[in-house]
């Protein structure tokens, strides 16, 4: 069967060999997925690797999505748009790298959550890796205005600048945040670890109609928890965005669009 797997450091509680095999299922594809873990400084050696034994494809996740963007011959323009991979595929003129975290973030957003981001404001809240890879999608779905706020301010800049061509974006502090926004959307990673979210100023709140947390965990985040306590109810955490993402890279490996929803079902487990 064709070989694909999941490159990261680490990448032992990905979830992606389980949502890939139950694509596979449902479209009756003979496939591999397995887990490749990789030295922080090995990314291009497994890689290699692992295309050279005859690999079909790899999702690449942290911290390798900007070596992966190195090492492909070729990139998709959302890609090279994102200046990061996280799929590449052997193809007859070398090896492609795309970047299908920004559709499926937008994709969960708007068929999922059912949020607007088409004319909207959208504050992101965070300047990591994972910002730089979505903006340029949130602008092609047709955000009037991206507001990337961070703690190092150099960083948002940097990513605003990155993508000034693309759409109005703007950085700020979070201590400056805009307060008119109509959907917040957090990528601060602190939440995850420490159980706690910097201070916010629950204001970013007072017009948004949905928020939405990148990050995703067994219970609801702290962000979605603390966005909750201020009144808005209707969130996500990341968990969508990561199928999504993966059916954007399983339609890229296979030609067939996987359908999303039974996938998500079967791997949430209970509602929580
Ligand atoms: P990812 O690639 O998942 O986005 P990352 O690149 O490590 O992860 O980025 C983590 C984000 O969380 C950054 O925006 C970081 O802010 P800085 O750029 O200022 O470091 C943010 N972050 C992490 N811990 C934080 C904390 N305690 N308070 C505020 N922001 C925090």
């Amino acid at each position: 069967p064709d070989r694909y797997a999941v490159i990261g450091h680490p990448v032992d509680h990905s979830r992606s060999p389980d949502i890939h095999r139950l694509f596979a299922e449902q479209c009756g594809q003979v496939m591999e997925y397995t887990r490749l873990p990789a030295p922080t400084d090995g990314f291009e050696r497994v890689a290699g690797e692992f295309f050279g034994a005859g690999g079909a494809g790899l999702n690449v996740t942290l911290p390798f999505k900007l070596a992966a963007a190195e090492f492909a011959d070729r990139l998709t323009e959302r890609a090279e748009r994102a200046g990061a991979v996280n799929t590449l595929k052997t193809t007859p003129n070398g090896l492609l790298g795309d970047n299908t975290d920004g559709a499926g973030l937008v994709a969960d957003l708007v068929d999922n959550l059912g949020a607007t981001v088409a004319g909207r404001h959208v504050l992101i809240l965070g300047a990591g890796g994972a910002v730089r890879g979505v903006v340029p999608s949130l602008l092609a779905a047709g955000a009037a205005r991206i507001t990337i706020a961070n703690r190092s301010i150099d960083k948002a800049r940097a990513i605003a600048t990155a993508c000034a061509g693309m759409g109005e974006v703007i950085a700020c502090g979070l201590d400056a945040l805009p307060e008119d926004a109509d959907l917040v959307i957090n990528a601060i990673s602190a939440g995850l670890t420490e159980g706690t979210m910097p201070a916010l100023n629950p204001r970013i709140l007072a017009r948004a109609g949905a928020v939405y947390d990148m990050i995703y965990a067994d219970a609801p985040t702290p962000f979605l928890r603390w966005a909750a306590e201020h009144g808005v109810a209707a969130g996500r955490d990341g968990f969508g965005m990561l199928v999504e993402q993966a059916a954007e890279s399983f339609a890229l490996w296979r030609g067939m669009r996987p359908s999303t929803k039974a996938v998500m079902d079967t791997l949430r487990g209970p509602a929580t």
